[in-house]
């Protein structure tokens, strides 16, 4: 796959996309957006792909928002659908079978921080500065950051956050549970690919499946929840993979799984 800001690479069962504009932090503009949903659908068909790891180039930035100077001119009914097809990325990603580690070597701000919200995974280098700056341009967020960020940290961690733009550092933020992990910059990408290796190796019907019914399952009610869960859980038995997990398992040996 060939983009103009994006570059992905493949290896072992683990796919590395980075958003290539280091010059504007990153930014995410139309063109930007378009290129991720275009590669997230395309991995989402890719057998050879069991986990993705999202990251920035450069030194600075995850990604340090939506590109304000194409938003700056703006008329409402163009940003309402600039905001469309920000959350289509976020919801393609979110939905997306396969888990998807965000790796935080930056600032992740504005759009940024909401592209790590929807990701399954966050870790963050000890440079990541996660942020919902928007209120300073005299916007709010818009690509799912006050839904997302409330789900993840509770309401009231995520409006302090919201009303003041502040932005936090790696450690605060594993300390609201907004990044999963703090660790060296330099251990940001070994430490995100011996995470993705792990959960390539295994069931990927399994994992995919899991991920369906966390989020899914997460705004329903615990009775409903329990019932798709359940459903879930029985479709894992019309796959190969529970077959070999299990029989594995009995005969004392590693499963080998096959995605089937
Ligand atoms: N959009 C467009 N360009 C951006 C950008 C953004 N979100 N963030 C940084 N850049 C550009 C800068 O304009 C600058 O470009 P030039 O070299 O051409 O001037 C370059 O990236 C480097 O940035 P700085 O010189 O500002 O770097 P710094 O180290 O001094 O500051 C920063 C870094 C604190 C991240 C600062 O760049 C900043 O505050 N950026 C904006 C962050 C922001 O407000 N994000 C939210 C955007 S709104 C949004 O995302 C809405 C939504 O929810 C959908």
């Amino acid at each position: 796959m060939e983009f103009k800001n994006l570059l992905v690479e493949l290896s072992e069962g683990v796919a590395l996309l980075t958003i290539n504009r280091p010059k504007a932090l990153n930014a995410l503009n139309e063109e930007t957006l378009n290129e991720l949903e275009i590669a997230f659908a395309a991995l989402a068909d890719n057998d050879q792909a069991k986990c993705v790891i999202l990251t920035g180039s450069g030194e600075k930035a995850f990604v340090a928002g939506a590109d304000i100077s194409a938003m700056q001119p703006m008329q409402a009914t163009r940003a309402r659908e600039f905001a469309k097809l920000g959350h289509r990325v976020m919801n393609t990603i979110e939905k997306l079978p396969k888990p998807v580690i965000a790796a935080v070597n930056g600032f992740a701000l504005g759009g940024g921080c909401e592209l790590a919200l929807a990701c399954d995974i966050r870790l963050a280098g000890e440079n990541a500065r996660f942020g919902q700056p928007e209120v300073n341009l005299g916007v709010i967020p818009g690509f799912g950051g006050t839904q997302r960020l409330s789900r993840l940290v509770g309401k009231g961690r995520a409006q302090e956050l919201i009303f003041t733009g502040d932005m936090i550092d790696a450690q605060e933020a594993v300390r609201i549970g907004l990044a999963n992990r703090a660790v060296p910059l330099s251990e940001l990408l070994p430490t995100a690919t011996e995470m993705a290796k792990k959960i390539a190796g295994k069931g990927l019907l399994a994992v995919g499946l899991a991920k369906e019914a966390v989020n899914n399952g997460y705004d329903m009610d615990q009775d409903r929840a329990g019932q798709y869960e359940a459903d879930l859980f029985g479709l894992c038995f019309a796959t190969e993979d529970q077959k070999e997990g299990m029989q594995a398992f009995l005969e004392k040996r590693p499963a080998k799984f096959t995605g089937k």
